[in-house]
């Protein structure tokens, strides 16, 4: 009888890649952050003492990380229909489709320098279905995003890339000084996200 091989290397989330092992010794709840760090690197969006907003924040990764940067002085509000594991500053348990921005402020106590949205819907394999959903979602950040920065603030949105994926990136253009497309190392190739970074908002 032939022995039988155990099939490896087809499921890129089967086993912990090196982001997945480096972000554990570095105290972070997720790979994730390996994203923003690298657009960080790139674009600076986060600065010492900003107020910051993490649309789908849990399990905690990308608001550690936006701590460390904007450190005492800044303030972190966090949103996700999952409470976090590694809760960072305040955090609202409830859908973006259920929030106004002015909740943001208040939590805030102020108007955003950055929002952040990482946010994905629970993926099911159907790549259009999955797509519109997430579009849904960054399309909704977005709009909290234009609500709540104040002028020259930035924003970082997660994006599945497909057909309608131009269009939302084009209706970005007026509202920000520059809109750039980043496709962060951290990414897995078999993923189609990309993130879009928006550089300093107009004032509405
Ligand atoms: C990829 S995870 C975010 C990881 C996070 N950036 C980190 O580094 O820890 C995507 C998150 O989006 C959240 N999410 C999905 N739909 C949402 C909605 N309607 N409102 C708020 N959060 C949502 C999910 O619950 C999930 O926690």
């Amino acid at each position: 009888m032939s022995r039988r091989r155990r099939k490896t290397g087809k499921n890129p989330y089967a086993r912990p890649d090196r982001y997945t092992v480096l972000a554990k010794k570095e105290g972070f709840a997720a790979r994730s952050v390996f994203k923003l760090d690298e657009i960080q690197r790139r674009y600076r969006v986060l600065r010492q003492g900003d107020r910051v907003v993490d649309l789908g924040c849990s399990p905690g990764s990308w608001s550690r990380f936006a701590h460390r940067i904007v450190g005492g002085t800044g303030q972190i509000v966090g949103v996700d229909i999952e409470p976090p594991a590694d809760p960072v500053g305040e955090v609202l348990v409830e859908s973006v489709f259920d929030l106004e921005p002015e909740s943001l402020v208040e939590a805030l106590g102020g108007p955003a320098g950055v929002v952040l949205s990482d946010m994905a819907p629970r993926t099911t394999g159907n790549v259009l279905g999955d797509h519109v959903r997430q579009i849904e979602l960054v399309t909704r950040a977005m709009e909290l995003a234009r609500a709540v920065l104040r002028p020259g603030g930035n924003a970082v949105v997660k994006v599945f890339d497909g057909e309608d994926a131009h269009a939302f990136v084009q209706a970005q253009r007026p509202h920000f000084t520059k809109v750039k497309r980043a496709r962060p190392e951290a990414v897995r190739r078999s993923s189609r996200e990309f993130f879009l970074v928006c550089l300093g908002a107009k004032a509405p």
